[in-house]
């Protein structure tokens, strides 16, 4: 795809991942719309881009899809790419987790992506073209002692986004996940020490590691899809 002067609607925007794909695609000329919760960060962000917009929300808002279609539809009169990035990770032994704070983070991390894909894709549909990718992680991939609930999390994109793909077919609606293994970003900010210490033992990403991967797969050309990207530190011992 050309990115020039396509639209592009990124979720989880102000901050980390999705921050350096807005700050990626701004550089090949695409038109932005960016959303998070924090209003501030995006409004800083977007002033240091060339094209793009903010609304800010809790993406968890069962409205906040049909409100960022309607908003990039009449902000620049198209949407083609819509990036489903936002997500938390909860962890913890069966003893210390919080059940609320799981919940939350399905909520997030699934219902949410769902609601996204399926709102922005019926758009898609109706216009007979368009791509999606969802951050998933090498979590959606594998599994670990006390990881399970972001683990189930991580597998419920991928397996979404697989089973999309082939529904899609044929259709100019592309679909696909990045899958990064550990990127430095504000992911880890409430962890403990120890925990961190573990799940960067083998070295970090950095953001743009996997901007730069989004724009690789948005680049293809129409006739290859990949239909997902495992990026990972070089030395990730898992
Ligand atoms: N970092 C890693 O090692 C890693 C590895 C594999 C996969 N991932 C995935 O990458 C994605 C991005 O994470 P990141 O690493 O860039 O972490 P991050 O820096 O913490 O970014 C998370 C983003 O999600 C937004 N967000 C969180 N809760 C939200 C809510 N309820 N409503 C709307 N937006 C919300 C945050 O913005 P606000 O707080 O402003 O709302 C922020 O923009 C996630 O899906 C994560 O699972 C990360």
């Amino acid at each position: 795809m050309d990115l020039n002067n396509k639209v592009a609607l990124i979720t989880g925007a102000s901050s980390g991942i999705g921050k350096a794909i807005a700050q990626e695609l701004d550089s090949v000329g695409m038109k932005l719309v960016l959303t998070a919760r924090s209003q501030d960060k995006l409004e800083q962000l977007a002033a240091s881009l060339k094209n793009a917009k903010v609304l800010a929300g809790a993406i968890t808002d069962a409205q906040m899809p049909y409100s960022l279609l309607e908003f990039a539809l009449e902000s620049y009169g198209r949407l083609d790419v819509v990036i489903n990035n936002a997500g938390v990770m909860t962890i913890g032994a069966i003893e210390e987790v919080d059940i609320d704070s799981i919940a939350q983070m399905a909520r997030l991390n699934v219902e949410a992506v769902y609601r996204m894909a399926y709102t922005t894709l019926k758009h898609f549909k109706k216009v007979g073209s368009g791509f999606l990718i969802n951050t998933s992680s090498i979590a959606g991939l594998k599994t670990a002692p006390t990881y399970g609930a972001y683990n189930g999390t991580k597998h419920a994109v991928e397996a979404f986004t697989d089973a999309l793909r082939m529904e899609l077919a044929g259709t100019g609606i592309k679909v696909a996940s990045v899958a990064p293994g550990t990127v430095d970003t504000g992911l880890y900010d409430n962890w403990t020490q120890e925990n961190k210490d573990y799940i960067s033992s083998g070295g970090v990403l950095l953001p743009e590691d996997i901007s730069r991967s989004v724009r690789f797969i948005l680049e293809q050309p129409d006739h290859v899809l990949i239909p997902r990207m495992l990026v990972v530190p070089t030395n990730q011992p898992v």
